[in-house]
């Protein structure tokens, strides 16, 4: 029997979550054609919302949490990989409600697997992760409506967070003029190193008058918090202007007139990364580990090990954290 360790969530008699670090058996997880030995995973929203008990992530526990996850190929019946070969599991069920990354074994369906994107170490990988994969996917669908570095400012929601500090960091690389909004005043070197123009306060792109629409600020908005602040960023886009929407950490609600759509032509872009096909997948992560590589990323990103989890998992969920969270499975 190969032992190894995972950090697992259990619910307690008070409905509370607790986080221990115990060992498991590779031969209690569960079917599928690759089992990979992890090295590096991330914290990511998702996982701290099922490392809490949310059961619209993950409806059973004691549980596993972990989008993301990379490391070497330990055994496969798939004649896509052959043991020793570095590879990416990201989203998909990994972890909502199929043990995650956060265990030092996996075994997931062949499908789910992508070889480490070339130029990317396994750690550099778990760097951007499911988070960077969403920033890259964010702006690229900024691009596909027609959104150039010429047509003016274009503002990132929760900019410190996983995906906003990333996604700032890209806009700034592919030659935008980036405004970054953040709930964390003490934040503003932070984010003008990663590439931001301008920092502004949450508050400021926040509109509490219920105006149909504000003067056009912005080319394009990545929004990563959603409710009013995705709002006020569909009624301040310039004519045409394009606005992404990944997240809802600060509400699922959205409320919007038609007016923004039929007076300024504005497109709300959605977006899903824990589904998308392995082709944009590739191709996405390619720009990761090229056109779009941040040069800087080890300045936003924090290092635990299992036993560490909890208190960066706390603090994500009040929001206090910046950057990403890389997680190794061997400290
Ligand atoms: N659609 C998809 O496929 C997909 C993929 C990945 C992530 N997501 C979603 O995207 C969102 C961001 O994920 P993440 O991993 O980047 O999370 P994160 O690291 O926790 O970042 C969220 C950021 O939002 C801001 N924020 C926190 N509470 C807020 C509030 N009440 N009101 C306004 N802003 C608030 C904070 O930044 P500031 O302090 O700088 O404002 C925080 O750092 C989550 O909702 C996540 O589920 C979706």
């Amino acid at each position: 029997m190969t032992k190894f360790k995972a950090l697992v969530v259990s619910e307690t008699a008070e409905k509370r979550y607790a986080h221990e670090v115990l060992e498991r058996s590779v031969e209690d997880l569960p079917a599928g054609e690759v089992l990979i030995r992890v090295r590096y995973s991330s914290l990511n929203y998702k996982d701290a919302l099922s490392a809490s008990g949310n059961r619209g992530v993950t409806r059973r526990y004691p549980h596993t949490p972990g989008i993301d996850a990379a490391g070497e190929v330990a055994a496969s019946d798939s004649d896509r990989f052959r043991p020793g070969d570095k590879v990416l599991c990201c989203c998909y069920n990994l972890g909502m409600n199929l043990p995650g990354g956060y265990g030092q074994y996996i075994r997931v369906p062949a499908a789910w697997v992508m070889s480490c994107p070339e130029g990317l170490s396994l750690r550099e990988a778990m760097m951007y992760g499911t988070g960077g994969f969403t920033a890259a996917l964010s702006v690229e669908k900024l691009i596909g409506h027609g959104v150039k570095p010429e047509d003016g400012k274009v503002l990132v929601t929760g900019a410190t967070g996983g995906v906003g500090s990333l996604s700032v960091a890209i806009l700034a690389k592919a030659g935008f003029q980036v405004v970054a909004a953040s709930g964390k005043s003490d934040q503003a070197d932070f984010l003008r190193r990663l590439g931001a123009a301008e920092v502004v306060d949450r508050e400021a792109v926040t509109d509490r008058k219920g105006l149909a629409l504000l003067k056009g600020k912005w080319a394009g908005v990545v929004d990563t918090v959603g409710g009013e602040i995705l709002a006020t960023a569909l009624k301040s886009v310039k004519y045409g202007g394009v606005v992404t929407c990944c997240g809802n950490v600060a509400s699922p609600e959205l409320a919007t007139t038609v007016y923004p759509f039929i007076l300024r032509g504005v497109s709300l872009v959605g977006i899903e990364a824990a589904e998308c096909d392995m082709a944009t997948r590739e191709r996405v992560w390619a720009k990761l580990a090229g056109v779009w590589r941040i040069d800087g990323i080890a300045d936003m990103v924090t290092e635990v090990g299992l036993a560490g989890l909890s208190v960066q998992i706390e603090s994500m969920l009040a929001g206090r954290h910046r950057g990403r969270i890389v997680v190794n499975l061997d400290s």
